[in-house]
């Protein structure tokens, strides 16, 4: 065994689920991103908070109160060293990226745009990063533009570019692609649509547990990604937001805790963020999950996880696009740790089952990003998305049996015929 492989055996150990048995065969998790596994260090974490320090935050002066705050405070601390971020009140905990996207189209796209402006996303965002800004466009009297992807599927700085004009307001674009694993130049996007005076919005999503991410390097207006695709909890996100934005906004939830007075007139609403941000009791437990998450990959090492997901993503798509009959999508080497694919006349949910019969997990189908699918002119893909626990022998398995689906009811031609 080589020392990658007895490294990935020892990060193995630390996740409980990968030891469970499922009708006989030991899980391949290979739908990571959708979702996560969690180490025992963070379900530990989580457990420690409620069996130690659980209570209110920001309210109580008893000593549990003061301890869970204590708690909740270093989380957000984490986070903001995790990304670099310039100060903790940049770092705002919301429910998921979802939720985060949704807070800068509503809290602060109509500070950025109007009747009349643009709108630009990438032609392979999510659901996520493209209907909150239809919705904003629809509100203002904007218009939403998208920068074209090309022949693999992936937008390029060029793109952009070439769909900036004087009316643009606001870029919003995934940092990877969820469905193909495309590393966008959002750096570079950034550094130009500022020279235009455009602000940025980065869905971090899918990168956040597989590369470094530095808020003031990428120096995105917003960045934001939720925990369960990075080894955390469930139900926990975090936006990053530059304070100068912030700091004018208004809140998108109102109630407790966001704002330290209130009155039956009409008057100003909200404390300074990221309490602003932040109406409500909040997750905490979730926020002591996500930094014990953080605290997991960077004792791996982010350099060295990026690495392995990129290369176990190689492996999967050199191994597929030899199969006679499978088309890999994307460009040759995907380096975000995801591989889309299909099988010639087998639905992409058949291929699915098919691998769910050895125990391997994928997903397939639109993946929430059906503009760029109908885009590739098929009816979804069976998508492989790889962590730090999986192995070569997993990516074996899954091209040996994706060389076993058979031709099923579906069939592309089929459904487009349809
Ligand atoms: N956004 C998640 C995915 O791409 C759920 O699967």
């Amino acid at each position: 065994m080589t020392a990658e492989q007895t490294a990935v055996r020892d990060v193995r150990a630390d996740f409980p689920i990968l030891a469970k048995d499922l009708d006989g065969k030991p899980p391949v998790y290979l739908d990571n991103a959708a979702t996560t596994q969690m180490p025992r260090q963070v379900l530990d974490a989580i457990c420690d908070y409620y069996c130690t320090d659980n209570s209110n935050v920001e309210r109580g002066v008893h000593k549990l109160g003061m301890r869970a705050t204590d708690r909740f405070m270093r989380s957000r601390e984490r986070v903001r060293a995790f990304l670099n971020a310039a100060a903790a009140p940049e770092v705002v905990f919301t429910k998921s990226a979802t939720e985060s996207l949704n807070l800068v189209a509503q809290c602060f796209g109509p500070l950025a745009v109007s009747e009349g402006d643009e709108v630009l996303i990438s032609g392979l965002e999510h659901h996520s990063n493209l209907l909150p800004w239809r919705q904003l466009c629809v509100r203002t009297g904007a218009t939403l533009k998208v920068a074209e992807v090309d022949e693999h599927g992936e937008p390029s700085l060029e793109s952009f570019l070439a769909k900036i004009t004087d009316r643009t307001r606001l870029i919003a674009v995934a940092h990877v692609s969820n469905v193909q694993g495309t590393v966008n130049p959002v750096r570079e996007i950034v550094a130009e649509a500022h020279r235009h005076g455009v602000p940025v919005v980065v869905d971090g999503a899918q990168a956040i547990a597989h590369r470094p991410v530095d808020v003031q390097d990428i120096d995105a207006d917003f960045y934001c990604f939720s925990a369960h695709k990075m080894y955390g909890p469930h139900g926990t996100g975090v936006l990053h937001g530059k304070a100068e934005h912030f700091e004018r906004m208004a809140p998108l939830l109102l109630g407790g805790g966001m704002a330290p007075i209130a009155t039956y007139e009409d008057g100003p609403v909200g404390a300074r963020p990221p309490l602003r941000f932040e109406a409500g009791s909040p997750n905490i437990a979730g926020m002591v999950g996500t930094a014990a998450a953080m605290d997991y990959l960077d004792d791996l090492g982010r350099e060295a996880v990026g690495a392995h997901d990129a290369a176990l993503a190689a492996r999967a798509a050199e191994g597929l696009r030899a199969l006679d009959g499978v088309t890999v999508y994307g460009a040759q080497k995907p380096l975000g740790g995801i591989v889309s694919f299909n099988v010639d006349g087998v639905h992409p949910h058949d291929v699915g089952g098919h691998l769910d019969t050895f125990g391997i997990a994928t997903r397939t189908g639109v993946h929430c990003a059906t503009p760029f699918i109908d885009g590739l002119g098929i009816v979804g893909s069976v998508r492989a998305s790889f962590g730090v626990y999986n192995t070569i022998e997993e990516v074996d398995l899954l091209i040996e049996s994706v060389a076993t689906a058979e031709k099923g009811f579906w069939s592309n031609e089929r459904f487009l015929a349809g």
